[in-house]
């Protein structure tokens, strides 16, 4: 009920009396009255009017489950939410909930991660308050070899959020890291459990941490990471951007399950390559080299043209892709 209330109100931005909600819901004043007082305590701007009724004057940047709910307009992406004000990290209380069997697109969601994880078991800065960290639980029906490609479906969806919301162009450093201004600002971690006996997926795991109202950073990282405020200059809501990347993720992610390839976002994804027709160094285990990075394939593996001409299929899972001068 709280959470339709704040649906109605943020959407409104009027002044809506207090019979109206109650007749909307059939619910009494009091109910109403009660909501009203729990969503102020927990941070909304409302004014009450005599006469008049609720109106929502600024919803400041509340992450909590109602708050989520409330801005979800997706049919099963982040439509189950566990939100938690602290947490070790989000990917591993996903795993947890996944083997404990919750649904599809169960969504994961924290303010301050103490353990957050990256990606070649380096850590993830996760402070209180600014940033935003979550991770969705995904039940694939296909090879367990396809699940790598979720990541970019994944990466592609974070840049149409961004762009959709915030009205900033982002773009993607192969394989999924997200850019702005050549700063670093969003980052995906999957992991996948693969059953013993059947060796199919039993679940995908996919976890993301956005700088989003992030000002200060470390000094190590001051050159290389940004935010979406530092980098769009607009402070933005959290559970905002959160549901948009839901909504972006549940399209996408349906598009990819029709073909188990992302042939049908290929050209999206690499129209967001920042790498594209650049300079790159490929560390290769078995010897670097470098080449010109021409976007990527149907499974997502970055063709990388040599001096020779010959054409390389990168593999993410090997590889790592850096630029010849920066980062990017
Ligand atoms: C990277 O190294 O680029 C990947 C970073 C992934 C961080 C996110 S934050 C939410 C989720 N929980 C974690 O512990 N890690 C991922």
């Amino acid at each position: 009920m709280k959470a339709e209330i704040l649906s109605l109100l943020r959407n409104s931005g009027e002044y809506i009396s207090g019979q109206e909600i109650c007749e909307r819901f059939g619910v009494s004043r009091t109910a109403v009255w009660k909501a009203v007082k729990q969503l102020k305590e927990e941070g909304y701007q409302i004014d009450a009017v005599q006469n008049k009724g609720y109106r929502m004057t600024d919803s400041s940047d509340v992450l909590n489950e109602e708050e989520l709910k409330s801005r979800m307009k997706t049919k099963w992406a982040g439509q189950n939410v566990k939100y938690f004000d602290r947490t070790g990290s989000t990917n591993i209380d996903a795993k947890k909930f996944a083997a404990a069997g919750v649904p599809h697109g169960t969504l994961v969601v924290a303010d301050n991660q103490e353990n957050g994880r990256g990606r070649r078991g380096r850590s993830w800065q996760s402070p209180a308050g600014s940033n935003v960290y979550f991770t969705i639980v995904l039940r694939p029906v296909f090879e367990p070899d396809k699940a790598s490609m979720l990541t970019l479906v994944m990466a592609l969806s974070v840049t149409e959020a961004i762009e959709n919301d915030c009205g900033i162009r982002a773009e993607i450093k192969w394989p999924n890291d997200i850019v702005i201004n050549k700063k670093k600002i969003c980052g995906i971690l999957t992991e996948m459990e693969i059953s013993l006996e059947s060796n199919d997926i039993q679940f995908v795991v996919i976890g993301v941490g956005i700088n989003t109202n992030q000002t200060e950073f470390p000094e190590e990282m001051k050159e290389m990471a940004g935010s979406l405020l530092s980098e769009g200059g607009k402070k933005i809501s959290r559970a905002g951007i959160i549901a948009k990347v839901m909504e972006c993720f549940e399209k996408n992610y349906e598009v990819f399950a029709e073909k188990k390839d992302l042939s049908l976002m290929m050209e999206a994804y690499n129209a967001a390559l920042v790498n594209k027709d650049r300079q790159v160094r490929v560390l290769d285990p078995k010897g670097e080299y470098t080449g010109t990075a021409k976007g990527i394939n149907e499974k997502g593996e970055l063709l990388v043209q040599k001096k020779d001409g010959k054409i390389e299929e990168v593999y993410a899972g090997e590889v790592s892709v850096r630029g010849l001068y920066s980062y990017v």
